[in-house]
């Protein structure tokens, strides 16, 4: 009983605080329309991200609301107002942020009406705070990854303070739904199914910056998905941390294979993928359910850190190199056409070359079709801060022969698509020419391929021609005329 009171009081709060944040929206539009008056024109405003799909997908939730509060958007950094939303996973995202700000201070020296806010993964980091505070004194607004559902709030309190606005808070269990969205592509959507991280690897900063996991109430997701298929997202990706533990903390637990049986169901929704999948988590269930699925992409993203289960276990990744190989083997097994790509991090703390080239042989046996490598980053506060470091000439070298053989593996598994049919979402004019249109297949591999901009958003059949590597070229054929899902986008 008391938890069915706690819930709905809970519910009762959500709503407030949205009633609460239109409120603030439409205070804020007061002051942007003030601000409209008096440069002649609309303010613009910039939202630059950094860091993963998260990031992306909360600068969605950024750009919706200074919309709804009148302002105009653009990619230009020159613009009235802009916000970085900030990632700190290493030190070289961190170091991109403050060479960007050191340009916007010219820029703002040169319009006196300019705002600059900084928000995001960086922001929870106190040091980093501290740094901004002393030596980027020229900043109007820094909050962090809890209170972006403030946003609108915020940003009226930056409009009405002189001093520099900061809001940080160390954890939320807070959920708020609703609020404005503007998303950057018109036919594709991520979807937060959950927040924050439990696992703490020992080299990772994600968990100390994002909180605890909780998981959205599918009842919350699949209302957001049928909406966006309404408004005409074909394809979704699905988002968090670790999505296999999808669930585990609800009120009705259920698992994440049971959430995409469901948005499954979603009319309109033709793609389903997902980000990321923690070995240690994905099940059986999962699998099957890829397997049986008409609309899950033929794409896992499956970290794998390291192959040497001595530095696997100082990773705090619970699982062996042994179990991370079956499970891949299961998985091409069991999906043949799936295309696996992956993480790895060369230089952990007591990494020797001896444990790279067991990474290298998992590499060799996965035949991974791509893979983010990257070199370990110390991130404070981490376990894995305090362990002992590996010299910079032995990591860079491990780096090196690790790169090779990744690009070896990933070109020979493109090359296995030659001559094939596949089906590509056009995503856009190809950035180089603009009579090529740029495609993803459903392994998320690129082509391009000439076609008319009409077909932006829609799948279209492709002959994939040419491999280049890392992508392909091609030639759109006919559309089919039997009422498949192909190029029908709210079938
Ligand atoms: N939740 C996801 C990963 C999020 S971070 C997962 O568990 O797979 C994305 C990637 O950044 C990680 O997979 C890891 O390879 C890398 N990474 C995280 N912390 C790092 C660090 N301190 N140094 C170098 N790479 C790191
Ligand atoms: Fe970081 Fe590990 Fe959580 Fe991924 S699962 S975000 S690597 S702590
Ligand atoms: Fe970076 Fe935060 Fe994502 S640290 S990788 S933006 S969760």
């Amino acid at each position: 009983m008391n938890r069915i009171k706690n819930q709905i009081t809970e519910k009762m709060g959500v709503q407030e605080e949205m009633g609460r944040q239109l409120y603030f929206m439409e205070k804020a539009g007061k002051y942007v329309e003030s601000l409209a008056a008096e440069l002649g024109r609309k303010p613009t405003c910039c939202v630059t991200t950094f860091g993963c799909q998260m990031n992306a997908r909360d600068s969605e939730k950024l750009a919706g609301i200074l919309e709804g509060a009148g302002y105009e958007l653009t990619e230009d950094e020159g613009a009235d107002f802009v916000i970085f939303n900030t990632c700190t996973v290493r030190d070289n995202a961190n170091q991109r942020v403050y060479g960007r700000l050191g340009h916007l201070n010219s820029l703002k020296k040169k319009n006196p009406h300019k705002k600059i806010a900084l928000c995001g993964c960086m922001m929870q980091e106190p040091s980093a705070v501290e740094k901004i505070k002393s030596s980027y004194r020229f900043v109007d607004l820094i909050f962090g990854t809890h209170n972006i559902y403030k946003f609108a709030e915020l940003l009226t309190l930056m409009f009405e303070s002189d001093e520099t606005v900061i809001d940080i808070w160390e954890d939320t269990d807070q959920i708020v739904e609703d609020l404005p969205v503007e998303r950057k592509y018109p036919f594709k959507s991520g979807i937060n199914i959950m927040f924050g991280c439990n696992n703490f690897c020992s080299y990772c900063i994600v968990p100390y910056v994002r909180g605890r996991e909780r998981s959205r109430s599918p009842r919350d997701i699949i209302r957001e998905i049928e909406a966006l298929a309404a408004d005409g997202v074909v394809e979704i990706m699905l988002l968090g941390q670790n999505v296999n533990s999808y669930g585990r903390n609800l009120d009705e637990p259920m698992t994440f294979a049971q959430l995409l049986r469901e948005v499954e169901k979603i009319k309109g929704i033709q793609r389903i993928r997902f980000m990321t999948s923690h070995p240690k988590d994905l099940s059986d269930e999962l699998i099957q359910v890829m397997k049986d699925s008409k609309k899950i992409c033929r794409h896992l993203h499956l970290p794998l850190q390291s192959g040497s289960t001595r530095i696997l276990e100082r990773m705090n990744r619970k699982y062996t190199r042994e179990q991370y190989l079956s499970l891949a083997e299961k998985i091409r097994r069991e999906i043949p056409d799936i295309a696996i790509t992956t993480d790895i991090i060369v230089g952990f703390p007591g990494e020797t070359p001896q444990d790279v080239d067991d990474t290298i042989d998992v590499v060799r046996r996965v035949s991974f079709d791509n893979a983010f490598t990257f070199i370990y980053s110390r991130r404070t506060g981490t376990p894995a801060a305090s362990m002992e470091q590996v010299p910079e000439g032995i990591v860079r070298e491990g780096f090196d022969r690790l790169l090779k053989v990744v690009q070896e593996t990933a070109k020979e598994r493109a090359s296995l698509l030659n001559g094939q049919i596949l089906e590509a979402l056009v995503e856009g004019v190809n950035e180089q020419d603009p009579d090529l249109l740029t495609g993803r297949l459903s392994n998320n591999m690129i082509v391009h391929f000439e076609g008319k901009e009409e077909l932006i958003g829609k799948i279209v059949p492709v002959r994939l021609a040419a491999c280049h590597g890392f992508y392909y070229t091609g030639e759109a054929l006919p559309k089919e005329q039997d009422g498949k899902e192909t190029g029908i986008p709210n079938g």
